[in-house]
């Protein structure tokens, strides 16, 4: 029997006891909504990165890869709208001093309603965002009786706009001038780079830019474990496309998107779409993919038709041309299009909230008990292409050349694929924390490996077991990585 309702406190402590994640700076008490990955999450942030990167750059001729710089040139921010527009309506408690995002306050009250009231609550505070009408979200706040949880009064300040960008000081004097952000997106690296890679890479349109790499934002209220985080990581690809055609561009990398995470092996239920009432200040068509997390549906990747708004941007405020020359023919004017600024399909997937996407999915606590005894195991039951560990090789015991056996066939397979070498406590206790791993295959070398160069092979999932010929795994646990 498995159990996957609202485990995140399970999940949280598990990535700690496991080394997959763990509190920034612990030993001097964490700092808020940091986190650092351990030796096996960095392996699994890592096959996730690989599986988005192959299906986006190596699986698409048009799209190539980029890596920016974090620091950039500060009037990027006043260009892209960020200093003006990066920023939440926050309220203030006056008895706690504590701040809140507007909408997160009201989520968090709604969580305790029924559904229908709820969702009425949710849909009538979209609207009050989308007309940026502060006062009437404060109205709301005071006529739920929203009250804050640390001081549990109703005092609140008036709702204000807050900027979501760290700043920082380039250089020994601090001047003004001297103000540089950490990017809040990854996307404006690849925006001032259009015509760098279109030109080096010889780029024709429709064409995209893709590029993995870090975020910062000050978020006020950062919670949710790796959900939201005050640096975290972005995996955006922006697709250059000619103007009047961004809303069927629009569709069809919702759609091939959706595809990327349906192969996750996540059932599509798990999955939905929420269209933006409240557009950014760059988009003409934006949606979320939502998953269902322990938490409920919250987004892990957005898609937004960004329009030239960006590109226009920059060209107004560097005063260099961000033009596209496109001497295709428009069968409407005969003409070539010519010159024109590209309108832009961006997708945008937070690497860790896809962490914590296939964590949820992944954990499982199974109860083992039969009649004669009480038993139990948690498992994380992650794709095979993106488990950590592929293969453990657990020599039975150290002696009787079982180890040497062991060893060459780690050596064999590890140029392939990760594997883990084990040869402390019982084979049962080694296939237990192999389990809470996620690893999908271990084989056990014991002495008929030694007469007959057979192994047993162990299925993480089914906990079945097999005999087969040590030439012969190397080639099973390839096959089952794609
Ligand atoms: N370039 C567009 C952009 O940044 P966004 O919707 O603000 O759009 C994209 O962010 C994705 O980045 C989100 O869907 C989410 O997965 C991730 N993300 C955003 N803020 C985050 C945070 N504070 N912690 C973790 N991930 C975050």
């Amino acid at each position: 029997m498995s159990t996957n309702q609202n485990n995140l406190p399970a999940i949280i402590s598990h990535c700690k006891e496991y080394g997959f994640i763990f509190p920034s700076s612990e030993i001097y008490d964490g700092l808020s909504a940091v986190y650092d990955y351990g030796q096996w999450g960095v392996e699994l942030k890592k096959n996730i990165k690989d599986l988005w990167w192959k299906s986006m750059v190596y699986m698409h001729e048009n799209i190539v890869g980029i890596d920016s710089a974090i620091f950039m040139h500060p009037t990027i921010w006043k260009a892209s709208g960020h200093v003006d527009n990066f920023s939440d309506p926050m309220i203030d408690n006056l008895d706690s001093k504590k701040r809140y995002r507007v909408d997160h306050l009201i989520e968090g009250f709604v969580e305790n309603l029924d559904a229908e009231k709820g969702a009425q609550i949710i849909a009538d505070m979209e609207l009050l965002l989308a007309k940026d009408d502060f006062d009437g979200l404060k109205n709301m706040i005071v006529n739920l009786g929203i009250k804050c949880s640390v001081s549990n009064t109703c005092n609140w300040t008036n709702v204000r706009q807050f900027n979501l960008m760290f700043s920082t000081q380039l250089g020994s004097v601090a001047e003004e001038s001297d103000t540089i952000y950490l990017r809040p997106e990854t996307a404006q690296g690849i925006f001032v780079n259009f015509l760098n890679v279109q030109k080096t890479g010889r780029m024709k349109i429709p064409f995209g830019i893709a590029q993995i790499g870090k975020a910062f934002r000050n978020e006020i209220v950062a919670r949710g474990f790796i959900f939201r985080m005050r640096e975290f990581e972005q995996m955006e690809m922006q697709f250059f496309v000619r103007p009047g055609t961004q809303k069927e561009w629009y569709e069809h990398w919702k759609e091939t998107r959706m595809k990327w995470h349906l192969a996750l092996g996540i059932p599509q239920e798990k999955y939905r779409f929420h269209d933006h009432v409240k557009l950014a200040h760059y988009a003409d068509a934006a949606c979320d993919i939502e998953y269902d997390f322990p938490m409920g549906f919250k987004e892990v990747e957005g898609i937004h038709s960004r329009t030239d708004f960006d590109l226009t941007q920059h060209q107004l405020y560097s005063k260099k041309k961000m033009q596209y020359f496109d001497n295709d023919i428009d069968e409407a004017t005969g003409k070539a299009f010519g010159n024109y600024i590209p309108y832009v399909i961006e997708t945008s997937i937070g690497l860790d909230r896809t962490i914590l996407m296939v964590l949820s999915e992944a954990y499982t606590e199974e109860d083992l008990s039969t009649a004669e005894k009480q038993d139990s195991r948690v498992v994380l039951k992650f794709p095979i292409k993106i488990a950590p560990i592929k293969l453990a090789i657990l020599p039975l015991m150290k002696k009787d050349g079982l180890a040497e056996i062991a060893k060459e066939l780690m050596q064999s397979c590890s140029e392939h694929f990760f594997c883990f070498y084990e040869e402390k406590d019982s084979i049962g206790k080694r296939y237990r924390r192999m389990d809470a791993l996620g690893t999908p295959f271990c084989v056990t070398i014991d002495h008929q490996t030694k007469e007959d160069g057979t192994v047993t092979i162990r299925y993480r999932n089914s906990m079945e077991q097999e005999r087969i010929h040590m030439n012969d795994v190397k080639e099973l646990v390839m096959k089952s990585m794609h």
